[in-house]
């Protein structure tokens, strides 16, 4: 008994934007980001919404057929057959994703209203460009869960869709070199299924690391308060303040209104920063080791040796990362899936588009192990072995 993969599928915008693109943005040109990176190009939304990307993704993984402005494709395991998949027969929908399209209702939220997913528990998880390991794993021990004895207890859940979706074009400083072209807009899902085979996720492994410097942020405060705008006080002054509550409630609302944003230095009228910023070096430097503990640990938990993986389908954020962790592991290049070039990072999408990538390109094939890994803010990292 385990938890299968039985379809994915990948979605992104039609807009191509090229390195060259970018070089009339910022100072930047293609050989330095090739070179860098491993990047040529990304995809990024003009009209199409995270829903767009991570609605198109889920139906490409269900095998339903739409026209539609977002370009999809998807696989789906031998014994689904060709008909598409009913949305009503998913029991849970985890949506991956740090550019949602309203904080409230959540993203899975408005994910389940279009696809019908009538039955469906959803909700959003944030483990940045974890999120497809986070999001199997969770969904994977909530299916064990469910059809582990005393099932009635929990809600039933043999079908579950996990999504990474995405439109980071919308977060990213279009000023900043460092970070511009790195990013990418798209969605990746994975359809699981409950079943009697011995196949399916065999391990995973989640760890958490403090990212006390602010290596890698979005939507963080910088210098200003990000608490409430109220003066910090003893509890005697507090006291005082209640019989004057309605004052400063009034003065706090007043200010905000007042307040403007000051695009020369990226806050908000609040001092968040709507885009990403990262130290790049740093996080650098915690990827390239956490693929490769991810990969070890992964295996090591189910009685693997490294040897005998397939493939290893790797969050895309730097080729040169991807490079490091083979050499480290002693791999060849050829067991990783490289798709950085066409689609940049999609931070919780990325992964899972790969994954797609590699079936759409015969790299994984049924009966295959293969290890996902992620890593990211948080800082996160992760991995998820599984048999095909
Ligand atoms: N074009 C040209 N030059 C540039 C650019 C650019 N786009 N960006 C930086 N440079 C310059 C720098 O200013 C610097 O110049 P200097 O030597 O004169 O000071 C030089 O290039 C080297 O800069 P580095 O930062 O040392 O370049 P590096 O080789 O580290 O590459 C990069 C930068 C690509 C960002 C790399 O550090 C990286 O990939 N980091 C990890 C990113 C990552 O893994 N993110 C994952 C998580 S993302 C998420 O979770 C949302």
């Amino acid at each position: 008994m385990g938890c299968t993969i039985v379809g994915c599928g990948k979605a992104a915008p039609s807009l191509v934007v090229t390195n060259d693109d970018i070089a009339h943005l910022v100072d930047t040109d293609n050989e330095w980001i090739v070179q860098r990176t491993g990047i040529r190009c990304r995809r990024i939304a003009q009209g199409e919404s995270t829903t767009d990307l991570a609605v198109a993704a889920a139906e490409a993984a269900l095998g339903i057929e739409t026209d539609g402005p977002v370009g999809k494709s998807g696989w789906r395991c031998a014994h689904q057959g060709a008909a598409p998949l009913d949305p009503s027969s998913i029991d849970l929908i985890i949506c991956m994703t740090i550019s949602p399209d309203a904080t409230m209702p959540s993203q899975a939220a408005l994910v389940r209203q279009r696809l019908g997913a009538t039955d469906a528990v959803c909700f959003d998880l944030n483990a940045a460009c974890s999120g497809c390991v986070y999001g199997l794993s969770v969904a994977e021990s909530m299916m064990a869960a469910a059809n582990a004895t005393r099932s009635c207890t929990r809600n039933p859940v043999k079908r579950a869709l996990v999504i990474g979706a995405e439109r980071l074009s919308r977060v990213v400083d279009w000023t900043d070199r460092t970070t511009c072209i790195l990013f990418g807009d798209g969605a990746g899902a994975i359809l699981l299924e409950w079943s009697d085979a011995p196949l399916g996720i065999l391990s995973t492994f989640l760890k958490n690391t403090d990212d006390t410097d602010g290596h890698l942020t979005l939507g963080a405060a910088h210098g200003a308060n990000p608490s409430p705008p109220f003066p910090i006080e003893t509890p005697e002054a507090r006291l005082s303040r209640a019989a004057r509550q309605t004052d400063v409630l009034a003065d706090a609302a007043d200010s905000r209104r007042n307040a403007s944003a000051t695009p020369e230095s990226g806050l908000d009228p609040e001092g968040f920063s709507p885009y990403i910023a990262m130290n790049g070096q740093a996080v650098f430097r915690f990827a390239a080791a956490a693929v490769v503990e991810a990969v070890e640990e992964a295996c090591a938990r189910a009685g693997v040796s490294v040897d005998d993986i397939d493939l290893i389908v790797p969050h895309q954020a730097n080729e040169r990362i991807i490079r490091y962790a083979a050499k480290k592991l002693g791999l060849p290049i050829e067991r990783f899936q490289l798709s950085i070039n066409a689609s940049a990072n999609t931070s919780a999408a990325s992964a899972l588009m790969a994954l797609t990538d590699a079936l759409a390109q015969g790299k994984l094939r049924a009966g295959d192990t293969a290890v996902m890994v992620g890593f990211g803010g948080g800082l996160t990292a992760g991995s998820v072995l599984f048999q095909l």
